[in-house]
């Protein structure tokens, strides 16, 4: 089993604040984390939940993914983050298991994470991204 936890969920949102917010009146949730990430056009807010995070993500500029997504779906649920221990030794073998990569090498994510995303088309519909930490 390569999977060692569910890293995050990821929340495609208009506005961070106001999910930020949400979440703080819902659930009375902190923010552990809020990074932009501008390689991907993204700013996103982690909330914890026991070792597991909650991670609303909003659209940094008109040309980023979750732009587009929001565009074509409106908010909602974007993909889910699997942990892994080795990324790179993950994502070769769900690509020997005949995974679409998106990433064809792994590369750093929020957190001073090493992630891939593999394709939702042959992964039932679901767009994956395997996280290693690097503690
Ligand atoms: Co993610």
């Amino acid at each position: 089993m390569l999977l060692t936890e569910i890293d995050h969920v990821a929340i495609a949102v208009r506005d961070l604040d106001e999910a930020i917010a949400y979440y703080k009146e819902s659930f009375g949730a902190e923010v552990a984390h809020r990074e932009t990430v501008e390689s991907d056009g993204v700013e996103e807010a982690l909330i914890k939940v026991a070792d597991s995070y909650i991670q609303l993500t909003a659209a940094t500029r008109p040309d980023s993914p979750i732009a587009k997504f929001l565009e074509k779906r409106g908010e909602g649920l974007h993909h889910i983050g699997y942990r892994v221990d080795d990324c790179e030794a993950a994502l070769a073998s769900m690509v020997a298991a005949g995974a679409r990569p998106i990433d064809p090498k792994p590369r750093p994510g929020s957190r001073g994470t090493t992630v891939a995303f593999i394709h939702p088309k042959g992964s039932l519909g679901t767009l994956i991204e395997l996280v290693q930490e690097n503690l």
